[in-house]
């Protein structure tokens, strides 16, 4: 194995991975199913011919830039292991701040809230929040089909299926009823903007998930009147937004009768917008 992951670990460095070594490591694990461990221990220890052509189909993949959690089928979000595969966006760790911001406003946690998440993907915000919140349901609702059908999977792994629903939509277009709670992480690239991203992002990541139109605001604008016409009297919404978004984003919901405020993430850049219908 010594030698597999040297060879491997060259790969990855020449194609520009950050830390080669480390995810050599990781895509072995992948491709043997050994315990961290056993890699040490016995690193001598010869690869079996289909391990070892599972570890290099893997590192070829690593080597094309595609992101090491399609490759590994799972990304930890809110300390939960969520599955992800291609079609789906990989969950941020930035976008936590829009669960610890939901559950701080939350004023109690055994309450049987009705949550939405629009755009869910893998499902992460939703499931997260299922997962804190155990009498609340909730909605996931997305236009792609194989994002739906992750987070449906997702919900079924993490034993929440029983209170997690998901739909295919355009935005809430399609919904009627209320929710005490909103959550979305709309696509805010500026469609100019998508090419620069990083390949693993650029090149494997659902452009659904990323292109917020022209000015990257695109998807704000479409579900702001589903947001009206949803939230609860009293309710709340948390929208995560990009870096230099604030301004104009406050904007456009204060000019629709919403208090906002925002919460930084752990860089101290704004990312949550929190949303409340102004009151009459
Ligand atoms: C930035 S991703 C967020 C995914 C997930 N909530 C997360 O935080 O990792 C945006 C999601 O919105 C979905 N989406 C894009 N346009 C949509 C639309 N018009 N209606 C519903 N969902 C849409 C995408 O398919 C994608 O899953």
């Amino acid at each position: 194995m010594a030698a597999a992951l040297c060879a491997a670990t060259r790969r990855l460095r020449a194609a520009g991975i950050d830390e080669p070594r480390a995810e050599a490591r990781l895509l072995l694990r992948a491709a043997t199913g050994l315990a961290p461990e056993t890699l040490v221990v016995e690193r001598e220890r010869r690869l079996d011919p289909a391990a070892r052509a599972r570890f290099e189909a893997l590192v070829a993949r690593r080597a094309a830039r595609e992101p090491m959690a399609y490759l590994s089928g799972e990304r930890e979000f809110w300390s939960l292991p969520f599955h992800v595969a291609p079609g789906v966006l990989v969950p941020r760790p930035e976008t936590e701040t829009l669960v610890e911001a939901a559950l701080e406003l939350v004023q109690d946690r055994e309450a049987r809230l009705r949550i939405l998440d629009l755009g869910t993907g893998s499902g992460c915000l939703l499931l997260a929040l299922l997962h804190d919140l155990p009498n609340a349901r909730g909605l996931g609702v997305d236009r792609s089909e194989r994002a739906l059908a992750i987070a449906a999977e997702n919900a079924r792994r993490l034993g929440l299926a029983r209170r997690a629903f998901f739909v295919a939509g355009d935005w809430g277009r399609a919904l009627s009823g209320s929710f005490e709670l909103v959550v979305a992480n709309p696509p805010y690239v500026a469609s100019d903007e998508l090419a620069g991203l990083a390949p693993e992002v650029a090149h494997y990541e659902p452009r659904l998930a990323l292109d917020g139109g022209p000015d990257g605001l695109s998807a704000y604008r479409a579900l702001l009147p589903d947001l009206v016409r949803l939230l609860a009297p009293g309710g709340v919404a948390c929208l995560e937004i990009g870096r230099g978004q604030e301004p104009a984003l406050r904007a456009l919901f204060e000019a629709a009768g919403f208090a906002v405020a925002t919460r930084p993430d752990l860089a101290g850049i704004p990312r949550c917008l929190v949303l409340r219908p102004a009151p009459p």
